[in-house]
């Protein structure tokens, strides 16, 4: 709508501007002048830029969207809001914010990681400014690691030079190649630049499944103890999750100084997801669909999921990840 009536003022204004050229060329000048200004103006409502018109954080949109939208996740949801809120509200940060997001599949990272770029870009996930790497799909070929080491390099570089707050997020971390994670770590660290440029406003997102199985036992410790859910804290999960992160050997991310360089600020676990938000994913599913939520057609998509430890089938094996196809099926 806007947009449209911006098209239409210009064409009549730059019509005006024809017709008044006809007359006096000093007025042509003046005139192309504020046209060529105009246009620029117009071009930046237009298109993304890295200005704040583009990209504004807003803190209450993230608590609302983590409060209302985010499941069963009550560890990461406080954790993300504080680390994002003191980021982005710090003019000048040290480093750029590291987080590494643990958990099963499905539980919501991938999600969050949505709702952290829809309340810092006006294009959320489709801004320019936002950009996402998974292992197989964009660094496959570990024969290649010098060559896709350089690319990442130039990419992440050339980014931040264009736009200091560029959010970088790495999906299946587990499975980077640990020499392309180095190579990444310069960026993650305490400097005033590289080269001439500033890291510092720049946000990186790490995804991964380690340590998802440590965070599962205590989920369901609790959940065989009688004991609620939200009761459980970070600090039950942490002495856990780090024992398993760094005693797992095959998962590249640990094996290098990530950890003990302090690179990364915050470790967001994601508890597995149980019956009661598989049906709450199935609902708002419904809801964005267009569709009235019904909260038995809901239950019954959660149904068909496979939960486990078998016998007392008390947590989801794929989280909300399959709620959207099966809807299709109930809906
Ligand atoms: N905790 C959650 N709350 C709400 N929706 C969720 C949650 N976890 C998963 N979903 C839904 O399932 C889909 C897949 O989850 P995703 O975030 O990709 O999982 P992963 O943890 O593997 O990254 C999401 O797009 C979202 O719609
Ligand atoms: C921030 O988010 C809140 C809650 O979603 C919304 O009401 C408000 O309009 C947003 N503010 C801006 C400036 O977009
Ligand atoms: C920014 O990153 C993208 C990958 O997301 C890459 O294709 C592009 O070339 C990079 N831009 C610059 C200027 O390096």
């Amino acid at each position: 709508m806007k947009t449209a009536h911006l098209y239409v003022s210009l064409h009549v204004f730059l019509s005006a501007s024809v017709l008044v050229s006809a007359f006096d060329p000093i007025t042509t000048t003046v005139v192309l002048g504020i046209g060529a200004t105009l246009g620029r103006t117009i071009y930046n409502y237009l298109h993304e830029s890295c200005e704040p018109k583009w990209i504004a954080y807003n803190a209450t949109g993230l608590q609302v969207d983590l409060e209302r939208k985010l499941f069963g996740q009550h560890i990461a949801s406080r954790i993300i809001l504080k680390a994002v809120t003191g980021f982005m509200s710090n003019d000048n940060p040290r480093k750029p914010l590291v987080l590494s997001l643990h958990g099963w599949t499905g539980t919501g990272k991938n999600f969050v990681s949505q709702l952290i770029a829809e309340n810092i870009y006006k294009e959320g996930m489709d801004s320019n400014f936002v950009h996402i790497f998974t292992s197989e799909l964009h660094f496959p070929h570990a024969s290649q690691l010098e060559t896709y080491k350089s690319q990442l390099q130039q990419w992440i570089k050339g980014n931040v030079t264009n736009c200091a707050h560029s959010m970088f997020i790495f999906d299946e971390m587990d499975k980077m190649h640990p020499g392309l994670i180095d190579g990444i770590k310069p960026y993650l660290d305490y400097y005033d630049k590289l080269d001439g440029v500033s890291y510092r406003k720049a946000i990186f997102i790490f995804l991964s499944n380690a340590g998802g199985e440590s965070i599962i036992q205590t989920a369901l410790n609790f959940w065989k103890g009688g004991r609620d859910r939200e009761e459980i804290e970070l600090r039950d999960l942490e002495t856990e999750l780090s024992l398993a992160v760094f005693n797992n050997k095959k998962s590249g991310l640990w094996h290098t100084s990530l950890i003990d360089k302090n690179l990364v600020d915050f470790f967001v676990p994601f508890l597995p997801l149980e019956f009661r938000h598989i049906v709450q994913c199935a609902m708002a599913e419904m809801k964005a669909r267009g569709l009235k939520p019904d909260q038995s057609v809901a239950e019954q998509v959660a149904e068909d999921v496979v939960y486990f430890p078998k016998a007392e089938r008390v947590f989801s094996v794929k989280g909300c990840k399959t709620i959207e196809s099966k809807l299709d099926y109930y809906a």
